[in-house]
């Protein structure tokens, strides 16, 4: 099927590998450097240029990035996938709510983090960090072109969030030097995350769908409440609660646990899966096989990037045979050929800073097919 037959917009999404037709791919226009914030502490590297700046990330560095995420979107488009790019707006800009001040925004190439489609259903979540609050505003141009041409698409705003002082532990951060991560990890590994339980919170980023099953990590960004609200508004799915253990940053489920193709998920050998009592074995029993991820290339973070090494398994799958992944990546990419795919190499660490790897930066509109039940045995 080419590419003609999508050119008409039709929002339907229910997993990860279906074949993929349609796409949101970020952009690094206007980005700017991350302020710390109740949610998140920023451990500055002393050797990074943007030491004590703020605002806008150097241009060098946008047009980096730029290169990169516009590869990514040719690559897609020479395969037929129709690829959209959100509009930037003015990040630099202080949000103000009547709950908080924070004094700037980030940016818009993580789309993943934000947008969470579920069948003919776009979702904005409800972001979790002050200097996201406002972060939806870059896609709503592209969510209502697609709410005007696809008379099906439901496009809901989950409720926004307050983000005041109840939503945060105090001084969550403050006891701790950042990068101890052995503190923060004893605090994750019981539970005790950033947020509070006051109001839903949660990132698209921490979901990942399998059809009726859709797994979401609860951790920095994501709450109970915000599992409890996704359970309730997605209420012909089967919402399942999973943590991860040993992880100094919880947050966003797709370094962690990502589904391949029917049957086969990827884990990561660093963070074991703890799933709710009861469903501890519940891929073994509906004959999924879990692997681990292959160790990632990289010793260290790239330079600014404020996330893990494990962005190695940070990929966008096309379609059951066929994936994208960071071209430097060696070990994973050589996993994913003997488990079958076709890999597409890409280079990506330059757009790492502004939100991440490959699946970050990309968000479902339309793949192939409908929701499918693969996890009979609850
Ligand atoms: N927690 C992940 C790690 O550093 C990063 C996930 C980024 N994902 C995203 N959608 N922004 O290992």
């Amino acid at each position: 099927m080419g590419f003609d037959t999508y050119n008409r917009t039709v929002v339907n999404s229910w997993n990860e590998w279906d074949p993929l037709r349609h796409v949101i791919v970020g952009v690094a226009d206007k980005g700017c450097i991350p302020v710390s914030e109740p949610a998140i502490e920023y451990d500055v590297p002393p050797e990074a240029e943007v030491e004590g700046k703020r605002g806008q990330w150097p241009d060098e560095l946008i047009a980096r990035a730029t290169e990169e995420l516009d590869n990514l979107a040719n690559v897609l488009r020479k395969r037929g996938i129709r690829v959209d790019r959100p509009t930037a707006i003015d990040f630099d800009k202080p949000v103000v709510t009547p709950d908080f001040e924070h004094p700037s925004m980030i940016g818009c190439m993580p789309a993943r983090d934000v947008l969470l489609t579920v069948g003919d259903e776009i979702v904005e979540a409800t972001m979790s960090y002050r200097a996201r609050w406002f972060e939806y505003l870059a896609y709503r141009p592209l969510l209502l072109e697609y709410f005007n041409s696809d008379p099906n698409m439901r496009l809901t705003a989950a409720p926004k969030p307050r983000l005041g002082a109840a939503s945060y532990k105090p001084g969550y951060f403050a006891d701790t030097n950042i990068s101890d991560f052995g503190t923060i990890i004893n605090k994750a590994d019981s539970r005790y995350y950033v947020t509070t339980e006051f109001e839903p919170l949660f990132d698209a980023a921490d979901a990942t769908r399998c059809g009726r099953d859709i797994f979401v990590q609860h951790g920095f960004t994501t709450n109970e409440k915000g599992i409890d609200w996704l359970r309730r508004h997605f209420s012909n799915h089967r919402i399942h609660k999973v943590n991860f253990r040993n992880d100094p940053d919880p947050v966003h489920i797709d370094c962690s646990l990502v589904p391949l193709r029917p049957g086969l998920m990827m884990a990561n050998p660093d963070r074991p899966l703890v799933m709710e009592a009861g469903k501890e074995d519940l891929f073994a029993r509906n004959g999924w096989e879990v692997v681990m991820a292959a160790k990632p290339a990289h010793a260290k973070p790239q330079p600014r990037c404020y996330y893990s090494i494990w962005l190695s398994m940070n990929f966008l799958t096309l379609d059951p045979k066929t994936v994208v992944v960071e071209e430097t990546e060696v070990y994973q990419n050589e996993q994913l050929s003997r488990l079958g795919f076709e890999v597409i190499p890409i280079p990506f660490r330059n757009a790492y800073s502004f939100g991440g790897s490959i699946h970050c930066a990309t968000a479902d509109v339309h793949r192939e097919g409908t929701c499918v039940d693969y996890f009979h045995r609850q």
